[in-house]
């Protein structure tokens, strides 16, 4: 079975961070959102993927290039306009062929591997099978009806009125009857070919479309709060390791405890770190508190400040910053420092869409 993963969204939602920045290369956990996408797929032994993009020439391709590093073979699709995920998956018939295939939402993130839903679905007879999960605000999702069998009996994308609160999670298996399925349905109120239309088209067709419920935490990481929370949720996963003693690397009255994963090169000094935590290669954290629930990238700087259950992505600089930042979410080579000379001023160069709270 092939897969292909959906990233061609514009991630405005994400803003500022996603302006230079595709939302499937953010970090979590110091680990590309896609990189999870990668890790259910491979070990569901799909390793053909098809990853959908709005530029050929973009970060994505130029970072994950052909996958062979990452023990898997990647293509590109292009998507010129985000005229909805149908749209997005009939883009893949060629791709595809007939086989049966899945389709992963680039920006969904999960805490279940799904394996029986991958390994059932090939002799089950049933002509698609979607991954559901359950939420408290249905409305912002695709939702489900189930049948006493747990076949899919409705889907409806974003009802108003929701008839349940099993959402549609961002796996899917198809067969190659979802391409005619796609080419007979029309755009949604919000002028996109919706998936969820495809799929309520095979069950009016009266064939079997099987749920799979999911199972543990499952995130639409498309907000930088729901980032945030991802983050928190992997690294609430890490395995037991023991601190980190290394004396080049621990260095002077420092306290970091168990569960802190540190990359190479890189240093606390003087400073107090407590997991789950994970750093990247060759950052320096110096007269400062890390806390729980941190991510910080490589080449990053944290001097005299404190922070936590936040992400700091590479190259970021943090300086002597009075009260402790939390929740916080830096892209690529932000700085956040305090005037070192008077006027003591607040000074902000922010992208569009960038948030500042003191
Ligand atoms: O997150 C689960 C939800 O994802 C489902 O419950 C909904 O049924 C499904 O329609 C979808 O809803 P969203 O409104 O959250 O989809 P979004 O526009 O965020 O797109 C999901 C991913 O697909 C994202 O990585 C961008 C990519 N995409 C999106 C569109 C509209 C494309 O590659 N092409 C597109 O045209």
């Amino acid at each position: 079975m092939k897969a292909v993963i959906l990233a061609a969204g514009k991630a405005t939602r994400l803003r500022p961070v996603t302006l230079t920045m595709p939302k499937a290369l953010v970090p979590v956990a110091n680990k590309t959102l896609i990189g999870y996408a990668f890790d259910v797929l491979k070990r569901a032994g799909l390793t053909d993927i098809g990853i959908v993009v709005n530029d050929l020439d973009s970060p994505i391709p130029q970072t994950l290039g052909d996958g062979a590093g990452l023990g898997i073979r990647l293509e590109y699709i292009l998507q010129e306009e985000q005229k909805g995920l149908a749209h997005a998956v009939g883009l893949c018939r060629d791709f595809i062929g007939d086989d049966p295939f899945c389709v992963f939402l680039g920006d969904n993130i999960f805490q279940d591997q799904m394996d029986a839903l991958f390994a059932d679905f090939l002799s089950s007879g049933a002509e698609s099978a979607i991954a559901l999960g359950e939420v408290g605000d249905p409305s912002r999702f695709g939702i489900a009806e189930l049948n006493g069998d747990g076949t899919i009996a409705r889907v409806v994308e974003k009802p108003k009125e929701p008839k349940s609160n099993l959402a549609i999670a961002g796996v899917y298996l198809f067969r190659a009857s979802i391409f005619d399925a796609i080419s007979r349905i029309t755009p949604s109120w919000r002028n996109e070919l919706e998936i969820t239309d495809a799929i309520q088209t095979i069950i009016t067709d009266g064939k079997p479309v099987q749920s799979y419920i999911l199972k543990g935490w499952w995130i639409d990481a498309g907000k930088p709060d729901a980032i945030i929370l991802a983050n928190q949720l992997v690294l609430e996963e890490l395995p037991y390791t023991p601190a980190p003693e290394n004396k080049d690397q621990i260095v002077g009255t420092s306290e970091v405890s168990h569960r802190v994963i540190l990359g190479k090169n890189s240093q606390i000094i003087n400073s107090v770190v407590r997991g789950p935590v994970i750093i990247g290669d060759n950052t320096i954290v110096q007269n400062s508190y890390v806390g729980p629930y941190t991510s910080l990238g490589d080449n990053v700087r944290i001097e005299g400040s404190e922070i936590e259950a936040s992400i700091v992505m590479k190259n970021c600089v943090i300086r002597n910053i009075p009260g402790r930042i939390d929740s916080s979410l830096l892209a690529d080579n932000a700085q956040v420092t305090i005037a070192e000379r008077m006027p003591s001023t607040h000074r902000f160069i922010l992208a569009e869409n960038s948030y500042v709270q003191l």
